[in-house]
């Protein structure tokens, strides 16, 4: 199984469009040693390399594309080699990109959850708006421990896990988030047996998806924030880490902690970051802190095989 992150960056990207926090000027300046990032986004594939999975669809995505052309094979007047999409949310930063694959000659197989669907058809209706164009195939993303696989990806075997972390402002769950709002991936190669487990968004660490990240090869997780209070502290928001569905990474009980009881050999990669987590600044003492702990912040390009 190979794995590409297309964007590591959390909503807002960095930089952010209006920021101007240490890192996001820092960035614009030059007088930090950081690398631009766009919005959360992975593509898989198994053993055929012109047959992707889209792992939630960025804002980013035509950059993103740009970025990345194994994802246009170019065998025909129109063509894309993503054969499908997954979503782990209905957010804004995982679901947009669906309006600039518009142009797709089919209907875009979307697997989500009745709960993101819910969103995508109400609060943000996506899949009405893009019903004009395209269309929507959707597939239900099942919480039932099932697998499924994407059609057209090969040898590679799926399944939902229901995470505690926060749906999108205009789900009637925000403020009291069910299960199935949010969701973990494992993704796991039917040949080789290896696995990784996906969570841009998780809150807290419950006992499910804890059992599954102990059992993976690889972890591909919320690194979001570095601490509860940084937007607090920052000035930049009222809100703590927690209180948004993003387990922080330092602190009692925070992500660190639980990475470092992790059996040994599972790779450790954190993913949607923010762009006010220090671990951007690629010499700071919180990211020297991740290298001693052998944890890695993905970039945008990293390419994991597995
Ligand atoms: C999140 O992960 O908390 C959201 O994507 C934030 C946002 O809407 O940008
Ligand atoms: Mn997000
Ligand atoms: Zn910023």
């Amino acid at each position: 199984m190979r794995i590409r992150v297309l964007g590591s960056a959390a909503g807002g990207g960095f930089p952010q469009w209006n920021c101007n926090c240490r890192n996001c000027s820092g960035l614009r300046n030059a007088t930090l040693r950081a690398f631009p990032r766009t919005q959360s986004s992975i593509a898989v594939r198994g053993p055929d390399a012109n047959s992707w999975a889209l792992v939630n669809a960025s804002p980013d995505i035509l950059a993103q594309l740009k970025a990345n052309p194994v994802l246009q094979p170019g065998r025909a007047p129109r063509d894309t080699a993503i054969a499908g999409i997954v979503l782990v949310d209905a957010q804004i930063d995982h679901t947009t990109g669906l309006f600039m694959l518009r142009e797709s000659t089919r209907p875009l197989p979307v697997w989500c959850t009745d709960n993101a669907h819910a969103d995508l058809t109400r609060g943000n209706p996506i899949f009405g708006v893009l019903a004009h164009f395209c269309g929507i195939h959707r597939r239900e993303l099942r919480l039932d421990g099932g697998g499924f696989r994407v059609e057209g990806v090969l040898g590679i075997e799926w399944r939902g896990v229901a995470v505690a972390s926060k749906p999108a402002p205009y789900s009637p769950n925000r403020d009291r988030p069910l299960p199935g709002d949010n969701v973990a991936l494992v993704i796991r190669d039917e040949d080789s047996g290896r696995s990784v487990v996906y969570a841009p968004g998780l809150g807290s660490m419950a006992d499910a998806v804890w059992r599954e990240m102990r059992s993976a090869d690889c972890v591909m997780v919320d690194g979001t924030f570095w601490s509860d209070e940084e937007m607090i502290g920052m000035g930049l928001s009222r809100k703590r880490a927690r209180d948004i569905g993003h387990l922080p990474q330092s602190g009692p009980g925070g992500m660190l902690e639980w990475l470092a009881r992790l059996p040994a050999g599972v790779r450790k990669i954190l993913v949607h970051i923010n762009n006010t987590n220090p671990i951007l600044d690629e010499d700071s003492p919180e990211r020297a802190t991740l290298a001693r702990l052998g944890i890695e912040v993905a970039h945008d390009g990293l390419e994991i095989e597995l």
